[in-house]
């Protein structure tokens, strides 16, 4: 089975018990998301995308900032936890973060979290790039920093993650999309990176929509 069905069907797997990683990281989530407005440094920040949400961990802290917030995610029964509960604030669909049908510059922000350790370089370039697309001003990336603990690890092999490949590449592809990249440790293994996009604000050069298949 290639990578991408497997996550598929480990994530469709565990969407019930999934609520227990949010217990464990909202405060860390919460850290990044004051990291992300503080930044902004009188930007206006309005709108959120949250790609991979998942059960809407980030969406819905997002939310407690900005008004509008939409979290994407390509397994429905990871969405189904999420639109229960984040049911009325938070808008979910269900959509490819690779080929994102928004036009771009559809919002203030775009971020994910633990998503982007899961996907081999090419496949997170493209997700990154698509970010920065459907993004004017931030991105914000929630994953993990260099600490590989044993429960990282165990969490790595059951997930069959890219942990190596995205503690080397990471840094060298958020300068790609975006610049000013600052690295926050959140907690002894998950770190806030932010980038702002583009040169000037809301002018982040931004390519055009990827072909999708
Ligand atoms: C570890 S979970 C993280 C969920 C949530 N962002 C959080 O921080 O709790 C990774 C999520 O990314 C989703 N995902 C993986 N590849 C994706 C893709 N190409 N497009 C959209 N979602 C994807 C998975 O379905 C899963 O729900």
């Amino acid at each position: 089975m290639d990578d991408e069905r497997y996550a598929r069907c480990f994530f469709a797997a565990v969407a019930p018990a999934y609520p227990l990683v949010e217990w464990l990281f909202r405060a860390s989530y919460r850290r990044a998301v004051e990291l992300l407005v503080a930044g902004a440094g009188g930007v206006p920040l309005h709108s959120a995308l949250d790609v991979g949400t998942g059960t809407g961990l980030l969406a819905g802290v997002l939310a407690e900032r900005l008004p509008a917030v939409t979290g994407v995610d390509t397994v429905p029964a990871m969405l189904r936890v999420a639109r229960r509960r984040h049911h009325g604030r938070v808008s979910f669909l269900e959509m490819d973060a690779t080929c994102l049908d928004f036009p771009p510059a559809s919002f203030d922000v775009a971020a994910a979290g633990l998503v982007l350790h899961g996907m081999a370089g090419a496949r997170r370039q493209a997700v990154l790039e698509e970010m920065r697309r459907v993004a004017r001003h931030r991105l914000l990336v929630i994953d993990y920093i260099p600490h590989r603990n044993p429960l990282v690890q165990a969490i790595e092999f059951v997930e069959r993650g890219h942990y190596r490949e995205f503690i080397a590449e990471i840094p060298d592809q958020l300068r790609w999309v975006g610049t000013d990249l600052s690295i926050h440790p959140l907690n002894p293994v998950l770190g806030a990176y932010l980038v702002r996009l583009g040169g000037q604000e809301g002018d982040n050069g931004r390519a055009e929509r990827r072909e999708c298949p």
